[in-house]
């Protein structure tokens, strides 16, 4: 192996509404953490990152707060993205020097302001150099389809933020369609459902936690209860309440619709050659939300065709990039470029 291969540490990196991963260049993922920070309110001194600061969410006293430096699959506190990023950095490649070349992700919807935000930060927090990616681009490789044929692949990537859908052939997107709604709406249309039912203020971590023990969509039908702990919002103390899962799945029902919907869109603006590739190969379901049950089932009902959850759905996207790191020769021309004005 040469010097320059073992002294390497270039990263991929999915930068996540909800999770933050990294690959390293001929090793492996090295990290999956959330991506939330905590800092002291008035002095911005910043106390943890990733999977310490979540354990603070909803926990913390008045003068410490918790943040998600992204919403909706981009930036929403550019300098605090920024420190998220070096530190994650800093914790995948020890060794500082050489400077590392990093591929980062994005979603399809990006506008170019959010997209420099994303090569900024990164170039901010150590990147010698910035190579960005679509994110369903990175599903589908990270998935294995085969995206240098001219045959149409599709995938859904649905995350915390964001659900994306891509008709991909011979290197490029076909077809399209972002939307910012993904697994963070499902935890506020939990969190508004127990507001509006039994006057009950749950926390961020509790709707999640419900979500994903307790979450489904029809046609799965839903079993089972659990009690969960939050504050009456009348009498102000701690209250238990008892919630079925079929509850949980009115919850959410909303959102899964609007996902069901952008899919249905997608497919409708797809040129019919591709749409019967899909036909026959099926669609691909990435990202966290995939695994919410039955989902693969509703969309198989409602378009007609074979819908499959891939395996460890949470690590295609980082995957995907890290194999476009490994082969940049090939894969350059699928790397996404900022404008100049
Ligand atoms: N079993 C499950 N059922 C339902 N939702 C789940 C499950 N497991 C994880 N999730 C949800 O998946 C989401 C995280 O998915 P993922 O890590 O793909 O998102 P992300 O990449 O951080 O976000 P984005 O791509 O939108 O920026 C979270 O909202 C999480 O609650
Ligand atoms: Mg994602």
């Amino acid at each position: 192996m040469k010097l320059s291969t073992i002294l390497s540490n270039d990263l991929a990196i999915d930068l996540g509404t909800a999770y933050t991963l990294v690959y390293v260049k001929n090793r492996d993922i090295v990290l999956n953490e959330p991506s939330v920070v905590a800092l002291r309110k008035r002095t911005q001194e910043i106390l943890a990152f990733g999977n310490e600061a979540k354990e603070m969410v909803g926990r913390t006293p008045g003068e410490i707060i918790t943040v998600r430096p992204l919403k909706d699959g981009v930036i929403a506190d550019f300098d605090l993205a920024e420190q998220m990023i070096r530190y994650f950095i800093k914790k995948s490649a020890p060794s500082l020097l050489p400077r590392p070349r990093v591929a980062i992700c994005i979603p399809s919807g990006i506008t170019e302001v959010e997209k420099r935000a994303v090569r900024d930060a990164a170039e901010h927090a150590g990147a010698k150099e910035v190579y960005l990616i679509l994110e369903p681009m990175a599903a589908a490789i990270g998935l294995g389809l085969p995206i240098d044929q001219p045959v149409g692949s599709m995938v859904i990537n649905i995350g915390g933020g964001t659900t994306e859908i891509a008709v991909i052939s011979m290197y490029g997107i076909v077809n399209a369609k972002s939307i910012r709604i993904g697994g963070d709406e499902m935890n506020e249309a939990i969190i508004q459902y127990f507001k509006k039912e039994f006057n009950l203020l749950i926390g961020e971590n509790t709707a999640e936690l419900l979500k994903c023990e307790y979450g489904s969509t029809a046609p799965v039908v839903a079993r089972g209860e659990t009690t969960v702990k939050g504050r009456d919002l009348i009498e102000g103390i701690p209250k238990n309440v008892t919630i079925t899962a079929v509850q949980v799945q009115e919850a959410l029902s909303e959102t899964v619709n609007t996902i069901v919907e952008a899919v249905k869109q997608c497919l409708e603006a797809t040129p019919p050659e591709l749409s019967a590739d899909i036909l026959d190969r099926g669609i691909l379901m990435s990202g966290g939300v995939s695994l919410l049950r039955g989902l693969d089932i509703r969309l198989r009902q409602e378009t007609n065709l074979p819908v499959i959850v891939a395996e460890e759905p949470k690590l295609a996207v980082v995957r995907g990039t890290g194999m476009v790191l490994e082969n940049l020769n090939i894969y350059r021309k699928i790397l996404t470029h900022i404008k100049h004005y």
